[in-house]
């Protein structure tokens, strides 16, 4: 939520900020602004797409080669000129970039408005700018003590990128919470809230982390704590090419993302599943089998589609390792007083591995004695580096803010570790294991097979892209797909959708039934089949609309539905790889047809970072 840019060497700082924000747009997309060096600094900030700072005019554009940039997620204050950031304080001597929130802003305000201090913008950023210099003032203290004075004083998260006037020549940054890579050149250096920004200049860098500051010139990087104890920077090559976060020729990035899914599968498996040999091979579990074989139960944290990834999660590790299983939202999880301890496992799944309440949760749980487990697809992310253990879901970055192909990741790396850990219980046999594992290598050409019949799915878009509602129906290991379909479609299209288990319809959801309503049923072929089927009827019967997924060959409930979305018979277990994509695909077109950014839906970001 929020991304920042910053850098300083030798090039202008301009165009490299300003693409370095475009490309970091997905983190927040309602107000944006770049503070240039030049003689000074000068600042310029825009409601709207970051496309608006374009208009920028000034020579100072073309000459400064130092500068801080901002995307912004309103969260203090509506997206307004005023409000987006850089912030600079009332003497106009520091100016600043900020992602995250000071939850005491109120506090610190009030102080500073009692010393004379006003205000423009209705921003914690702000007050926090403000904040520091009047530390920097009463202590007649360099910026650096000032900050560090004052980060110590703050509550919430940040990461804030400092100019200060009289000091061309250096930027100084702090992370809490929030984060921030530094791209390491030579004679310049690249700062930002992922490495997406940084990838086309350099694949060196630095994860900042928590509780540190970082002061940057063009050619050194001194890296210190809270306390100002010096720390060794932690220098890391970046495994990213620069297509991987370009369209490739896609309409939008959730198209290509949707369409990569045989590719990022594939990378999921590799190196993990071997046929030849015919084992599995998961680092992160196998150093610490015996945690999970003798887990008394798994908590498993997450939000939004991880979450739904969570809940198939439970069906997979509960059928074949016979563990207890619970599915919490993180922000539920941190909130109350979970009972949870040494002997519990807790699997955080995340595609950013940045989600604020995910990571409080882990923070919580491992403070208890809960072993770690991260599923996590940014590497060097957060939460992976916090958690004791884990799995990259190895997906490739992810720029559409709706995830899929990060969930689908999600879901093979889990169905792995239930495979990998039933296995080791013997509550899996060797025959299927097998089974499982033949099936495993299989799921890319599968999902390539529904990719290939994307043009009839939007034959079916386009009977609905105006409907108002949306129930998404599913059982068993479906029934997550129906709740992840609708969330895909209401985020993408603004249509109210809902999702649930076929057989609760009744009690309750069936009331809204009419001949209006589109009814999507998640129906493959599985236990619950015939089940699935009587609840068609039951909507039919009610004039209701019947969309259906159907595994290939089911004439029964083709002649049922009103429009059908056909994928290939897979194991019930990995079903939910293959059924999610028509949905993912629907929503697309949907949402096209609706005239909607679907890369950028309104009022969302990428990377929630704030509670
Ligand atoms: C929905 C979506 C969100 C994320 C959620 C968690 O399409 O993308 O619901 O799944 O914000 O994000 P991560 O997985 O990054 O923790």
């Amino acid at each position: 939520m929020c991304g920042i840019v910053a850098y300083i060497g030798k090039q202008a700082a301009y165009p490299i900020i300003l693409k370095g924000l475009k490309r970091l747009e997905y983190r927040g997309y309602d107000s944006s602004g770049i503070a240039l060096f030049g003689e000074n600094v000068r600042t310029f900030k825009k409601k709207g797409r970051v496309a608006e700072l374009e208009s920028w005019n000034e020579s100072i554009i073309s000459e400064a080669t130092v500068g801080i940039g901002h995307t912004r997620w309103a969260t203090h204050g509506e997206p307004s000129d005023v409000n987006a950031h850089p912030h600079t304080s009332n003497s106009g001597r520091i100016t600043l970039v900020h992602n995250g929130i000071i939850e005491n802003y109120g506090s610190l305000k009030q102080e500073l408005v009692q010393k004379g201090y006003t205000f423009k913008s209705e921003t914690d950023t702000e007050v926090l700018v403000n904040f520091i210099e009047d530390i920097q003032i009463n202590n007649n203290s360099t910026l650096e003590e000032a900050m560090r004075i004052a980060l110590k004083r703050v509550v919430g998260a940040y990461v804030i990128i400092v100019l200060e006037e009289g000091f061309p020549d250096r930027l100084i940054a702090a992370r809490k919470g929030s984060p921030l890579v530094i791209g390491v050149g030579d004679g310049e250096h690249f700062l930002a809230s992922d490495a997406s920004p940084i990838i086309e200049y350099t694949k060196k860098v630095i994860y900042v982390n928590d509780y540190e500051l970082a002061i940057i010139s063009p050619d050194e990087i001194i890296l210190k704590n809270l306390g100002n104890e010096p720390i060794t920077p932690y220098i890391q090559q970046l495994d990213m090419e620069l297509a991987q976060i370009e369209k490739g020729g896609f309409d939008h990035f959730m198209l290509k993302e949707i369409f990569d899914q045989p590719g990022s599968l594939t990378d999921c498996l590799r190196g993990r599943l071997d046929m030849e040999n015919l084992t599995l091979t998961l680092a992160g579990v196998e150093e610490h089998m015996s945690v999970f074989s003798q887990a008394k139960r798994i908590i498993i944290v997450a939000c939004g589609t991880s979450w739904h990834a969570g809940l198939v999660a439970e069906y997979m590790i509960e059928t074949l390792c016979r563990i207890p299983v619970e599915v919490e939202y993180a922000s539920e999880f941190r909130y109350r007083n979970p009972v949870v301890g040494e002997g519990d496992v807790l699997i955080a799944i995340s595609q950013s591995g940045e989600t604020a309440d995910t990571l409080v949760a882990i923070e919580k749980a491992k403070e208890a004695g809960a072993f770690i487990f991260g599923v996590v697809n940014a590497v060097g992310s957060s939460i992976a580096r916090l958690s004791h253990s884990g799995a990259y879901t190895h997906a490739g970055p992810e720029i559409g803010v709706a995830s899929t192909k990060a969930f689908t990741a999600q879901l093979t790396v889990l169905a792995m570790m239930a495979i990998k850990i039933g296995r080791e219980k013997k509550t899996v046999t060797e025959a299927e294991y097998n089974r499982y594992l033949a099936e495993l290598a299989l799921i890319p050409e599968k999902v390539k097979a529904v990719l290939e019949t994307h043009e009839s799915i939007k034959e079916v878009a386009k009977h609905y892209a105006d409907a108002r509602d949306f129930l998404f129906l599913g059982r068993g290991y479906n029934f997550p797909v129906a709740l992840e379909g609708a969330l895909k479609l209401k985020e993408i299209s603004y249509i109210h959708a809902e999702g649930y288990p076929a057989a609760e319809m009744k009690h309750g959801p069936i009331a809204l039934v009419d001949e209006n309503l589109p009814v999507l049923f998640i129906a493959t072929k599985d236990a619950y089949y015939e089940k699935i089927v009587s609840n068609i009827q039951e909507i039919k019967a009610r004039k209701g609309m019947v969309i259906a997924v159907i595994s290939e060959g089911d004439t029964q409930i083709r002649d049922m539905a009103d429009h059908v979305m056909v994928v290939p018979a897979v194991d019930e277990l990995l079903a939910p790889l293959i059924s999610v994509i028509p949905t993912q695909i629907l929503s697309y077109y949907i949402g096209v047809m609706r005239g909607l950014d679907v890369d950028k839906p309104r009022n969302l970001a990428k990377s929630v970072t704030v509670e």
